[in-house]
């Protein structure tokens, strides 16, 4: 999920042209929706001889005019196809069908990274890059734009035994497309033009080439080759490589200029599964239905249970609470932090005061060294004419004018456009509440400074105070070591889990705000349809950014670790993941500038170094996540359509989410009702866990830190002596009442004489 709204504006764009377009089609079929027929391919009649013939004698006997745009075999059975609320209604009817999921549209979440992380050092624990090269990562995006030096896969081994994908061809795109870096591309449009009409070539292609640019952007920053001498108009020079350079990289494009579809999600997991990736990064996201509702989540079960780890954006929709997607619990959420690089800009005023902002601007500066200021909005024929949305400021109100606008509602580079458009020479972009003092930089067409709430209150009163304000922006830089960082992103989405709030998301976070990599040839800088600037890398922001991040260092695990599980991979990164500073305070909230919580960093921020080698691990079984839907009192139907495995929950067995083997813990505590609000009443929870030792023979002990709540752990001290081995523990959380909404964190940590096994604790008082 890429927070570059201009993507918001082009499915805006591309939708109006789209309905039109297949609004013939659509007449003709009355009002059909696209939907996922999920099928019990075990209670098939017997006078079938295949399930093909099965689902579309099915299908017949409700529409003969209904075609299939997708047959599934492997994350479900069934198809998906188009069909009137009549169709349902009498398809429902029929023996064999276990659940019908209406079309969902996803959305996009949208070089200095690698010695951020930690990674420019080789060590001797780090996979070789012959075991690195074993390890694929499938991208589901916008495809790629193979041409750039991302790709380039000199040195790069034969491409892994056992890969069974493919380099599909169409436009722009041939075989020669792929190589040993890039070894797969597909694409996936059956849904996406059954909804919106033949793809139109002229405007995107249907092929796996990335009209956009955030595939590109996602698959170089997850296994891109390194490139020297990578930067964006100069700002952020240096090498630029994935997490995983020398793991391959496949891409399977689902999502188109339109938005994503999940009958071509589904098909594109299908694919990815059967092809032999390793690791699967989706920065993509939509609503958080039930487990056995979103697609997304039935497919990363099935995933898992492959061995295929799973790794999601969580949203941008911070930092209001609750505000998380991807949330279950075999895939890997990820939430976005700063990295410890700036692009500061001067503001000076006419007051004499000097302010600070961020830019990526590279067009001619501005010469005057001053120029009139104004607020949009006081220069608007709208209310909410401070927003600069499309064709709301005054011409004669701001030409030759400095714009201050403020964030929100439209993209930021969209704002920029819009003042350009009403003449004016600059803009200063105000951060409001929400967005606190995070600073995101853009490449916009006109020079241009992004300032936080503070500031842009100060510049704000100046111009009330002073009857003829004035201002400029000077030339903008790159700046290293910015301090203090990381800091969690204003737009990273937050807990409590929405879902199950007794699973702790996000999982961790990594770098999302201003981060450089592989841009697509078809699109400038900001995506806007106006910009004609090429670029090779450009620096974007979003969950989309940091997601792919964590599936390249879950490959670099992997190539470490070749025998680990998908759950023992994300434990290593959760339990070794930092939530303080050096200097031991805890890590701030942007959004706030107040320490942040586990509600925003999970287990807190993603040090893969450490993760090689964490000591122990949480490990999960395919029999844990069953039993965890035992827990939520899953039937033995939905759980066959949450996970497409048949299994019945043992009514003898007691099932208990506190018992379910995560990294981290989430607890959700009851509030005594009544009057007098249960004042000193105390409630007791116990949890258990199971550590698997996979470093050296070690004796670990626990300590706890908890301000509000007793925690009790036992035993105090586990002894591993053999790899592999396993040892359990039980947490008992005794709580005294506290009011509806209030949060309380913990962390327990087992310390052995090499290794530090963290888990963040967060109560909830609902
Ligand atoms: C297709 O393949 C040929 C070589 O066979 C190559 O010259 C050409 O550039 C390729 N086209 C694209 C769009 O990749
Ligand atoms: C400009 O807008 C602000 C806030 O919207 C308002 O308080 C102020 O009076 C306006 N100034 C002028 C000159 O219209
Ligand atoms: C507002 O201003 C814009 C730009 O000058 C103009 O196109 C539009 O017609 C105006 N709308 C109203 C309601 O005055
Ligand atoms: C974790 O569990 C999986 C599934 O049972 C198993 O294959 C794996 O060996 C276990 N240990 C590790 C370290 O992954
Ligand atoms: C599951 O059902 C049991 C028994 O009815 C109930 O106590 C428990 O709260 C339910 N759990 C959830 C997560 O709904």
């Amino acid at each position: 999920m890429k927070i570059m709204a201009f993507r918001l504006l082009q499915v805006v764009l591309l939708l109006l042209f789209s309905y039109t377009h297949a609004a013939v089609d659509e007449q003709n079929q009355q009002s059909k929706q696209t939907y996922i027929i999920h099928m019990d391919k075990s209670n098939m009649p017997l006078s079938f001889n295949d399930h093909f013939q099965w689902y579309a004698a099915s299908l017949n006997s409700v529409s003969d005019s209904a075609k299939m745009l997708y047959t599934y075999n492997n994350i479900i059975h069934g198809f998906s196809t188009r069909l009137t609320a009549e169709e349902v209604e009498s398809l429902e009817k029929q023996p064999g069908i276990l659940s019908i999921l209406p079309e969902v549209r996803y959305e996009l979440h949208t070089t200095r990274t690698p010695e951020f992380l930690g990674l420019e050092k080789p060590e001797v624990l780090f996979p070789t890059h012959e075991e690195a090269g074993e390890v694929i990562v499938g991208v589901l995006d916008t495809g790629v734009w193979p041409e750039i030096k991302s790709f380039d896969d000199t040195g790069m081994g034969p491409v892994p035994r056992g890969w069974k994908g493919a380099c599909m061809e169409g436009k722009n795109f041939n075989s020669s497309s792929c190589n040993s870096k890039l070894i797969g591309a597909r694409y996936f449009s059956e849904a996406y033009e059954a909804q919106l009409g033949p793809i139109v070539e002229t405007v995107e292609s249907k092929s796996p080439r990335d009209d956009d640019g955030h595939g590109t952007h996602t698959s170089t920053t997850a296994a891109g080759s390194a490139v020297e001498g990578a930067n964006l108009f100069g700002y952020a020079p240096g090498t630029a490589r994935g997490m995983a350079t020398h793991a391959r990289v496949a891409t399977y494009k689902v999502c188109w200029l339109g938005g994503c579809f999940s009958s071509d999600i589904a098909a594109a997991i299908e694919k990815a599964i059967d092809d032999g990736v390793h690791v699967i990064s989706m920065s993509i996201g939509g609503g958080t239905p039930d487990y056995d509702k979103d697609i997304v989540s039935i497919g990363a079960f099935k995933a898992m249970t492959q061995g295929i780890l799973i790794s999601c954006s969580a949203g941008n929709g911070g930092p209001i609470t609750y505000s998380l997607t991807n949330v279950a619990p075999w895939i890997t959420t990820v939430g976005a932090g700063t990295l410890d690089r700036d692009f500061p800009v001067n503001v000076p005023l006419g007051n004499g005061k000097h302010y600070t902002g961020v830019s990526l601007y590279n067009g001619k500066p501005l010469t005057d060294p001053l120029l009139p200021l104004v607020y949009a909005g006081n220069a608007s024929n709208v209310t909410y004419g401070h927003l600069c949305l499309s064709d709301t400021l005054v011409p004669k109100k701001v030409a030759g004018k400095i714009v201050v606008c403020d964030r929100g509602s439209n993209s930021r580079v969209e704002k920029g456009r819009v003042v350009k458009k009403a003449g004016g020479a600059g803009m200063i972009l105000a951060n409001t509440d929400s967005f606190g003092e995070e600073l995101v930089a853009d490449a916009h067409l006109l020079p241009t400074a992004a300032v936080g709430q503070k500031t842009g209150d100060a510049i704000k009163s100046y111009i009330l105070s002073d009857p003829n304000p004035t201002a400029t922006i000077g030339q903008g830089d790159t700046k290293l070591n910015v301090l203090p960082s990381p800091v969690v992103a204003a737009f990273s989405s937050r807990g409590p889990n929405p879902l199950t709030p007794g699973i702790l998301k996000p999982d961790l976070i990594a770098p999302g705000v201003n981060i450089l990599a592989g841009w697509t040839g078809a699109a400038g800088p900001t995506g806007l349809d106006g910009d004609t600037r090429r670029v090779s890398f450009n620096i974007v922001s979003g969950t989309s950014m940091s997601c792919p991040h964590v599936s390249g260092l879950a490959a670099f695990l992997k190539a470490a670790h070749p025998e680990w599980s998908p759950a023992a991979i994300r434990s290593a990164l959760m339990t070794t993941a930092y939530p303080k500073y050096m200097n031991g305070e805890t890590i701030l909230d942007v959004a706030t500038g107040k320490p942040s919580t586990p509600f925003d960093y999970g287990a807190g921020h993603v040090d893969p170094v450490a993760a090689l080698d964490p000591g122990l691990v949480y490990n999960t079984t395919v029999d844990d996540y069953l039993g965890f839907l035992c827990a939520l009192n899953y039937t033995s139907s939905r759980i066959k359509i949450a996970t497409n495995m048949r299994f019945t929950c043992d009514s003898s067995k007691n099932y208990n989410i506190g018992d379910f083997n995560y990294p981290s813990f989430a607890v959700p505590l009851e509030t005594a009702s009544g009057r007098g609000g249960g004042v000193g009443e105390t409630s007791t929870v116990k949890y258990t866990r199971t550590l698997t030792n996979v470093g050296t023979p070690e004796t670990y002990t626990v300590s706890v830190s908890s301000p509000d709540v007793k925690i009790l752990v036992e035993p105090k001290s586990l002894t591993f002596s053999e790899l592999y081995e396993k040892k359990s523990y039980t947490v008992t959380f005794t709580a005294n009442s506290m009011p509806s909404g209030s949060n309380s964190f913990a962390h327990l940590v087992w310390s052995g004489e090499k290794h530090q096994v963290g888990s963040p604790i967060a109560f909830s008082w609902t």
